[in-house]
């Protein structure tokens, strides 16, 4: 089902909104914009975190079912910004994004080494590698297409709330609420969860050209009618993207249960 933005009256921008059965047809569709992208020679924002997961089995499972020639194309033109890192976790760290993206993505499709590029959280200064960071991402000409997925408090990224619409790439305090979020990668313990982060800011995420928000299961479906149709507020981080004028909303059913169609 695709919703008209005539029938989410609330929502500001020209957002499409996309309501996937499961999470299946969901990360299907998702895969599908992103090797469409990668195609296109796109410089990709990408994401963390569960929602993701069944994301990057659809595109390695679609990657590899590309002819040969053309994969071997795709590959080794990919270029990518991850949006976030862990401060004090090192890149082999299993619960650090580098790790992760490497288990994903970068491993199995045996990408060359340099093309995944994600913050260093074992930098001697974070500060100075979240500015670095930021300014990569710019010299590589902007995102033409970030992927987000959205935070139980509605962060994206790591952009905690309260958070204004035009924040820089930054090194972070994580609320205790996403650090509860996250404690499952991490024994179940909130504690144990880095207390810092780096993170592409609000402001570098409404700049690229195209934006892909995923969002699945009936726990974000309160989160996600806030980020859409409320007004935007440094309250919730997402609900900025309101504003994007070319923003792609891709949910499950289940996360879609709270939205008000008219
Ligand atoms: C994490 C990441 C975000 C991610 C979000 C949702 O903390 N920083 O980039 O999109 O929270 O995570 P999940 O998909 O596991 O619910």
């Amino acid at each position: 089902m695709i919703a008209s933005p005539a029938s989410l009256p609330t929502v500001t921008g020209p957002c499409q909104l996309r309501v996937e059965r499961d999470v299946d047809a969901v990360a299907a569709h998702v895969a599908g914009r992103l090797l469409q992208a990668l195609e296109q020679d796109a410089v990709l924002g990408l994401a963390t975190g569960r929602t993701m997961e069944p994301v990057y089995a659809a595109l390695r499972q679609r990657l590899k079912a590309l002819p040969p020639a053309q994969s071997v194309l795709v590959l080794r033109r990919w270029r990518s910004f991850n949006l976030d890192e862990y401060v004090g976790l090192a890149q082999d760290h299993p619960q650090s994004f580098a790790a992760f993206m490497q288990r994903q993505l970068a491993g199995p499709l045996q990408l060359p080494g340099g093309c995944l590029q994600i913050p260093d959280g074992r930098a001697a200064d974070p500060a100075a590698e979240a500015r670095r960071y930021g300014a990569a991402v710019m010299a590589a000409g902007g995102l033409d297409l970030q992927l987000l997925g959205l935070g139980s408090n509605g962060h994206v990224g790591f952009n905690e709330p309260p958070c204004s619409a035009s924040e820089p790439s930054r090194c972070l305090v994580l609320s205790h609420a996403t650090r509860e979020q996250n404690a499952a990668a991490f024994g179940g313990d909130p504690t144990a969860v880095p207390e810092c982060a780096i993170t592409l800011g609000t402001a570098e995420i409404l700049a690229a050209r195209r934006v892909l928000l995923v969002v699945t299961g009936a726990a974000k479906a309160q989160i996600l009618r806030r980020a859409l149709q409320e007004p935007p507020s440094p309250e919730v981080p997402a609900s900025w993207l309101q504003h994007h004028p070319q923003l792609e909303v891709v949910v499950d059913q289940a996360a879609a249960a709270a939205l008000v169609f008219s």
